[in-house]
């Protein structure tokens, strides 16, 4: 049957029909009264979702353009940084700050592993006084589906002085996150993830110490230039021609999440996540990530002995319209990831556990037909998660 795909992949995410009708409107004029209207209620809108005063800049840019403004705004040839590596995007936050000249310190754990407290607090005992300019860490990686515990590293980082420039791509609007509480300095996310709405767009929030690097940077750059974007946000508008329509649609769609309320949103992504997992061990599958660290946002599954990766996905497209993604780079064929994040809802859960049991049983993975379904209800009634 056509026009019945369905993305698990962990971006890009469904859309929701309004804000599809909201994307296909005409364009409008970006120096406009309307647009400006349209433009400061996303903005107040972002601001609710990460839970900051600090400013946000919307860029027509995938999320790495925002990791690279980031860096591009803020850092020094020579400047030491530390990245915390816990999979592909961590690492391009680190191959980002080398290109600009950053004297980068790596700490790297094992695919499916989150980055320990002590292993920081080790690092960051190795820098004298002042000297680290910033660290780069990821939230929820998404080639791993693995989550670093932010709330227990980054309270140790701001004790050196260091920035704070954090990847939230695939957890901003997932997973609990108090951008002022915490004091991220920089955090970036991407529209085609939690934000419901098509590739596109990238998020940047800035802290006012963040300003304060960036007045002392000498790295040159225009596009991505915050002196450039605040000076056009004080006139409620963006310093170049944005992407209008993907705009308007983020408004809607912020306006959807914004009623639904963060704190629900996070919640019903434990869920889905709480009930997925669940259901993919009943199973007899293996998860890459412990319950301990796992992503809100995306599940990495080891496929089960002598059935392959690319059959697997053969056989979600083929059967059940259903995208699931392959591993990345040196996981490439030895998981598949199921994303979650973003709109969708419990029936989801439930439709991607039988077609992933179906595809099981088709492709002569020995399980008890029906094992998903019990998992689900089970694990909603163990850890008291209220479905819908
Ligand atoms: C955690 C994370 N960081 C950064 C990116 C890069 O974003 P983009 O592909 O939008 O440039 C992604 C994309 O999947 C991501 O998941």
């Amino acid at each position: 049957m056509k026009e019945k795909d369905f993305l698990m992949i962990p971006g890009p995410t469904p859309v929701p029909e309004s804000v599809l009708h909201a994307l296909a409107k005409h364009p409008i004029g970006h120096r406009s009264k309307e647009f400006s209207d349209i433009f400061c209620s996303a903005n107040a809108k972002l601001q609710e979702i990460a839970k900051t005063k600090n400013d946000v800049f919307i860029y027509t840019a995938s999320g790495t353009g925002a990791m690279e403004a980031g860096i591009a705004n803020t850092i020094n040839p020579g400047d030491k940084v530390l990245s915390l590596v816990i999979g592909v995007f961590g690492q391009r936050f680190a191959d980002i700050a080398k290109l600009y000249g950053a004297d980068v310190t790596e700490i790297k754990v094992n695919p499916g592993e989150a980055i320990s407290p002590e292993q920081v607090k080790e690092k960051l005992s190795q820098y004298k006084e002042g000297e680290l300019k910033a660290v780069t860490l990821t939230h929820s990686e998404t080639s791993t589906g693995t989550a670093n515990p932010i709330e227990k590293l980054i309270p140790m980082i701001k004790e050196t002085g260091a920035l704070v420039m954090m990847d939230a791509v695939t957890s901003l609007a997932c997973m609990p996150l108090n951008c002022d509480e915490l004091g991220i300095d920089v955090l970036v996310s991407g529209s085609q993830k939690g934000f419901m709405i098509p590739p596109g767009l990238s998020f940047i929030y800035v802290s006012e110490k963040a300003y304060a690097a960036k007045a002392e940077c000498k790295t040159p750059n225009y596009y991505f230039c915050w002196n450039q974007a605040k000076k056009a946000l004080a006139n409620d508008t963006t310093p170049w021609t944005p992407n209008v329509n993907l705009i308007v649609a983020l408004e809607k769609a912020l306006t959807i999440m914004c009623d639904e309320g963060i704190d629900n949103i996070t919640s019903r992504h434990v869920r889905l996540r709480d009930t997925l997992r669940a259901g993919i061990r009943a199973l007899g599958l293996k998860l890459l990530t412990d319950d301990s660290s796992a992503s809100s946002a995306i599940t990495a599954i080891y496929p089960p002995e002598g059935i392959a990766v690319p059959d697997i996905r053969a056989a979600f497209k083929k059967d059940w319209n259903m995208i699931v993604a392959n591993g990345q780079k040196e996981l490439k064929d030895k998981i598949f990831r199921m994303g979650h994040l973003g709109f969708v809802a419990d029936r989801d859960i439930l439709t991607g556990l039988s077609a992933l049991e179906s595809v099981m049983i088709k492709l002569g993975h020995k399980c008890e037909a029906g094992a998903t379904l019990a998992a689900y209800h089970k694990a909603l009634e163990e850890k008291q998660l209220c479905a819908i």
